[in-house]
C-alpha cells in the first residue's frame, strides 16, 4: 500500500557519500529537497548532471528526481536556508591530528542557519558527531539567532553503508531520532513514514514485498548520538576479533573462515563482519573508533578495549610485509601486482584504506608495484601517483613475482588463474580477504597464502 506523503521541504547541507543519498532517497520517497555544498565544482558537476562520487543505483535516482523536479542543487548556503523547513547537516566531521572529530564545518553551517534564519526550522543533525554536539548545535543557534527565527534540534544519524547506501536508507534496520519534544518527533516520523512503512515504490527491487516495517527508535539527542559511535565500534571490534582469531588459527593450524562460520550461525552472534582479513578501513570505521576513544577519554573513561582493537587492525599490515617476505625473502626490486584499492568492494572510495597503507610499506621496501581496480584508479592516482595502473589483472600479473589480492571485487573470484599463471614470473598469491579457493588454486599450481588459513 503507497502512504500519500505529505511532502516537505527539505535542505540538505553536504553532498558527500551521506548528503547526496540522503537527498536523492527522500525526494524519491516524495519530498522536495534542495542540497547545498560549499565545494563548488561538485554542485556545478551535479547541475550539469555528472557524479562526484561512485554509489550503486545514486546516479538514476539523482537524474530522475532532477527531472521531476524534486531535488535541486545549489552552492548557496541562504537559497537553502530560505526555502527549507527542515534542515539536515550532513558536512564531514574529518579525524582532526589528536583524533577528535573536526567539528569546524558544522559550528560554520549552524552559524548561518541562526543569522539566516528568519522563522521556525527543525535543524537535524545526521554527521556522525561525538555525543553532546547536539548541545553546542542548540547553543550556537540562540547565540546567533535573528529576532523571529527559533528552532529545534534533533540527532539523526545515518547508518549507511558505501556500496550500498541507497539499499541502506531505502530499507534501514531501523530509523534513530534524538528529539527533545514531540513536536520534533511527529515532524521527523511524519518525514520518513513512506520508510517506515516501506510503502514507497522501490526503484532498486521489483518486488518489495519481502521488505518488513522499520522500527522507530525515538530517544533523547546523546542517545541518539552515541548509538552511531556505539554500532560502528562494536562492528570494528567484531572484524578485530575476527582478525585476532585468524593469528590463532595460524599458529593453530586451524581454519578461521571454518571457525567463523561456525561461531557466526550462533543466532546472538550473526555470520556479517567475521571475516578476517587486511582488516577495516574507509572514512567511517578509522574515524568513528578514534573519536569515541577521545570521547570516552573526555567523559573520564579510558576504553582500552577500543584501543586494542585499533592496534589489532593496525598489526594486519605487518602480517601483510611478514607474510611477503616469508615467500620473497628479498621485497627489493620485486615486482609485485596488486588487485584491489578501493577500501571495499563496489565502491571508488580509497579513503583509509588498507591498501594505501601496504603500498606505502612495499615502497619503502623498494618494490616495483602495479595495480588494478575496477573503479578506484582515478582516485588512487591522486593519491599515489608513482605506481603502474593497469586496465585488467593480467597485465598486474605480467611479471609479477607475487600478486596481492586486497579487496574482494567479485571479479577477482573467477578470474581465469590458468592464464593469470602464464603472466607471472612466481606463482604467488597472497589473499588479503581469503576470497578464494585455497584448494583450487594450489591445485592450479600456485603457492597460495591466505589470513589464518
Ligand atoms: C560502515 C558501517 O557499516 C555503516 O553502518 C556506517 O554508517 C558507516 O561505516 P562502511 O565504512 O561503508 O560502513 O563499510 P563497511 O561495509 O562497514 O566495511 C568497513 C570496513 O570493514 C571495510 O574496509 C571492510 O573491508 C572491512 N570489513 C568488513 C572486514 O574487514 N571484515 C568484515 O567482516 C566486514
Amino acid at each position: 500500500m503507497v502512504h500519500q506523503v505529505e511532502s516537505k521541504h527539505i535542505g540538505i547541507i553536504g553532498t558527500g557519500y551521506v548528503g547526496l543519498v540522503t537527498g536523492a532517497c527522500f525526494a524519491e520517497v516524495g519530498h522536495k529537497v534542495i542540497c547545498q555544498d560549499c565545494d563548488e565544482r561538485k554542485i556545478s558537476i551535479l547541475k550539469s548532471g555528472g557524479m562526484p562520487i561512485y554509489e550503486p543505483h545514486l546516479e538514476d535516482l539523482v537524474k530522475k528526481n532532477v527531472g521531476e523536479g524534486s531535488l535541486s542543487f545549489t552552492s548557496e548556503l541562504k537559497e537553502l536556508i530560505s526555502s527549507s523547513e527542515i534542515i539536515f547537516i550532513c558536512v564531514g566531521t574529518p579525524p582532526l591530528e589528536n583524533g577528535e572529530a573536526d567539528l569546524s564545518a558544522v559550528e560554520n553551517v549552524t552559524r548561518h542557519i541562526a543569522e539566516e534564519s528568519t522563522a521556525y526550522k527543525l535543524i537535524v543533525e545526521k554527521s556522525t558527531v561525538p555525543v553532546q554536539t547536539g548541545i553546542w548545535i542548540k547553543r550556537t543557534l540562540n547565540i546567533y539567532k535573528s529576532t523571529n527565527a527559533h528552532f529545534d534540534v534533533a540527532s539523526n544519524p545515518e547508518f549507511l553503508r558505501e556500496g550500498s547506501a541507497v539499499e541502506d536508507f531505502l530499507h534501514p534496520d531501523r530509523i534513530v531520532i534524538g528529539v527533545e519534544n514531540e513536536n520534533t518527533e511527529r515532524i521527523l516520523h511524519d518525514l520518513y513514514v513512506p520508510i517506515l512503512s516501506q510503502s514507497f515504490p522501490c526503484p532498486i527491487h521489483r518486488d518489495c514485498s519481502f521488505h518488513r516495517e522499520v522500527p522507530l527508535v525515538v530517544t533523547d539527542i546523546n542517545s541518539a548520538e552515541l548509538i552511531k559511535h556505539v554500532s560502528n565500534s562494536f562492528l570494528a571490534t567484531k572484524i578485530s576479533f575476527i582478525n585476532a582469531v585468524a593469528d590463532i588459527c595460524e599458529r593453530a593450524e586451524a581454519d578461521v573462515t571454518k571457525v567463523a562460520y561456525g561461531v557466526g550461525l550462533d543466532h546472538r552472534i550473526g555470520k556479517d563482519f567475521l571475516n578476517a582479513g587486511i582488516g577495516f578501513g574507509g572514512f567511517c570505521f578509522p574515524k568513528d573508533l578514534q573519536a569515541f576513544i577521545r570521547i570516552a577519554e573526555k567523559l573520564g573513561y579510558d576504553f582500552a578495549l577500543l584501543k586494542e582493537v585499533e592496534k589489532i587492525n593496525e598489526s594486519r599490515m605487518d602480517l601483510i610485509l611478514n607474510k611477503l617476505k616469508d615467500y620473497l625473502w628479498i621485497i627489493k626490486g620485486k615486482t609485485i601486482g596488486i588487485l584491489g584499492l578501493s577500501f571495499k568492494p563496489n565502491t571508488d572510495d580509497i579513503r583509509f584504506a588498507p591498501s594505501l597503507k601496504i603500498i606505502e610499506r612495499l615502497q619503502n621496501e623498494g618494490a616495483i608495484l602495479k595495480a588494478y581496480d575496477p573503479k578506484a584508479i582515478d582516485k588512487a592516482r591522486g593519491v599515489i601517483p608513482d605506481i603502474v595502473y593497469c586496465n585488467d589483472p593480467f597485465e598486474v600479473a605480467k611479471d609479477s613475482e607475487a600478486l596481492l589480492l586486497l579487496t574482494e571485487w567479485e571479479e577477482f573470484r573467477n578470474l581465469d588463474f590458468e592464464k593469470i599463471k602464464t603472466c607471472v614470473r612466481r606463482r604467488l598469491v597472497v589473499d588479503g580477504r581469503n576470497m578464494l579457493d585455497k584448494q583450487k588454486m594450489q591445485e592450479l599450481g600456485f603457492e597460495y597464502v591466505g589470513i589464518g588459513r
